[in-house]
């Protein structure tokens, strides 16, 4: 009997859940996304390697190279038109894509990089300070796997701390599997307002941020202040989202798997364990779309013109490629993985994402060397997912 077609997210079942079911019917499956869009997921590794390896080529980012969007196929108020129907990097093809790269590349370089490491120390560190200790027991995700990303990120662009909590709302509700048209559309007109007013503000007082860096990098002014403040919710919103879950997904790892917390701690093995937490649980579930150009083949499944394709971060996990792949090794070496992407869009901020969840495990697992989860890993909540994965809550007993 052939299993009906896969609702991503499934009531009632982890987003991991859905996709081992996806993983065992192929390398490409159909699938609905939110709101009854039919779409293709790519779940395998050479899936997903075909399919970027074709981006600009056999298959577009831009939405208007898909006719389901525009010919009443797909509904007007589809919810997760606030990510698809935005001419951001994430959604540009060629020249397109790499005018909006290159400027934001020009600011958003590895010194800059490099020079937020104490930074984000120091954000890790009063982080850890405030953590409520009467009971012992905290949720990181509340406490710490969510402020930390949030922090640096907006540490980095100027934004003021004051804002962060409303950043962190409207991302949530932006990348939201089950929030309405309305409601992501509401979102998203607030930061784009908000990224406005602060390029404004960095225009008229330049400060030692991102944001007057890419103002500097756009001094022949080749983009227009739209693409400008796209080009800020966009890095701001990737920029954190995927590390809450990151961190949430690696501490998790890391607690049911003490062999491998104990040579991270005497090794200091952090950046091994990152590389390794993006492989075994990638925080990034779909990626955004992309539409088949013409009919085209992808790991020998057949995909019509027009499809619209979304692939599974959560490839790490594809037995063929791994050997072991369901166990977490941080000696396993991993570089190849895809947990970033390849080709024109990889990851704009890997360096950062690597270099930020190394510090933030490190510091507190130095902190709390024998931190345990507080409930078994099998009761941890994971709420419906669709862009990004990870536990809700983490709640463990910090221990020295
Ligand atoms: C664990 C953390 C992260 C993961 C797993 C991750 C994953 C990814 C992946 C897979 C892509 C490519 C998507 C595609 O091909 O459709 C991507 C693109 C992107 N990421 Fe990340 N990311 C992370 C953190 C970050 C951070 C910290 C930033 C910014 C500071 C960032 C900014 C971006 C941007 C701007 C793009 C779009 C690049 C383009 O289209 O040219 N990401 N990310």
């Amino acid at each position: 009997m052939t299993e009906s077609v896969i609702q991503l997210p499934t009531l009632g079942e982890s987003v991991f859940d859905t996709y081992d079911r996806i993983r065992s019917r192929g390398p490409v499956v159909p699938v609905t996304l939110p709101g009854d869009v039919a779409a293709w997921a790519a779940v395998s590794h050479r899936a997903v390697s075909e399919l970027l390896a074709a981006d600009g080529t056999l298959f577009s980012k831009n939405a208007r190279n898909c006719p389901a969007l525009h010919d009443g196929t797909v509904p007007a108020d589809w919810p997760m038109r606030a990510l698809t129907d935005i001419d951001h990097m994430l959604n540009l093809d060629g020249a397109d894509h790499r005018r909006l790269r290159k400027t934001i590349g020009q600011a958003f370089t590895p010194a800059r990089v490099a020079a937020m490491e104490p930074r984000i120390r120091q954000i890790a560190n009063e982080l850890i300070d405030q953590f409520a200790t009467e009971t012992g027991e905290v949720d990181l995700i509340s406490a710490y796997t969510t402020p930390l990303p949030v922090r640096v990120i907006c540490d980095l662009f100027g934004v003021e701390q004051a804002d962060e909590p409303k950043i962190r709302d409207w991302v949530v509700t932006i990348t939201s599997p089950v929030a309405t048209g309305e409601q992501t559309a509401a979102a998203m007109g607030a930061m784009v307002a908000h990224m406005g007013a602060l390029l404004e503000a960095k225009r008229r007082v330049p400060g030692d941020d991102l944001t007057s860096a890419l103002l500097a990098a756009n001094a022949d002014n080749d983009l227009t202040d739209e693409e400008l403040v796209t080009i800020l919710w966009v890095v701001i919103t990737a920029g954190h989202e995927t590390t809450v879950y990151l961190l949430g997904n690696a501490v998790v790892a890391l607690c049911e798997n003490p062999s491998q917390l104990d040579k991270a701690i005497t090794g200091d093995r952090w950046r091994d364990v990152v590389e390794e937490a993006l492989r075994y649980r990638s925080p990034l579930c779909t990626a955004f779309i992309r539409y088949a150009r013409e009919d085209v083949t992808i790991a020998g499944v057949d995909l019509p013109a027009g499809a619209m394709v979304v692939w599974y971060g959560g490839i790490g996990r594809d037995h063929e490629e791994y050997p072991d792949a369901d166990v977490f090794d941080i000696d396993r070496s991993a570089h190849d993985q895809l947990a970033f992407g390849r080709g024109p869009h990889f990851c704009l901020g890997a360096p950062l994402a690597r270099l930020e969840s190394a510090i933030a495990l490190s510091t507190l697992f130095e902190r709390f060397p024998k931190l345990e989860l507080a409930c078994p890993a099998s009761e941890l909540s994971y709420g419906p997912q669709i862009i990004t994965a990870g536990p809700q809550q983490v709640p463990v007993r910090l221990r020295h």
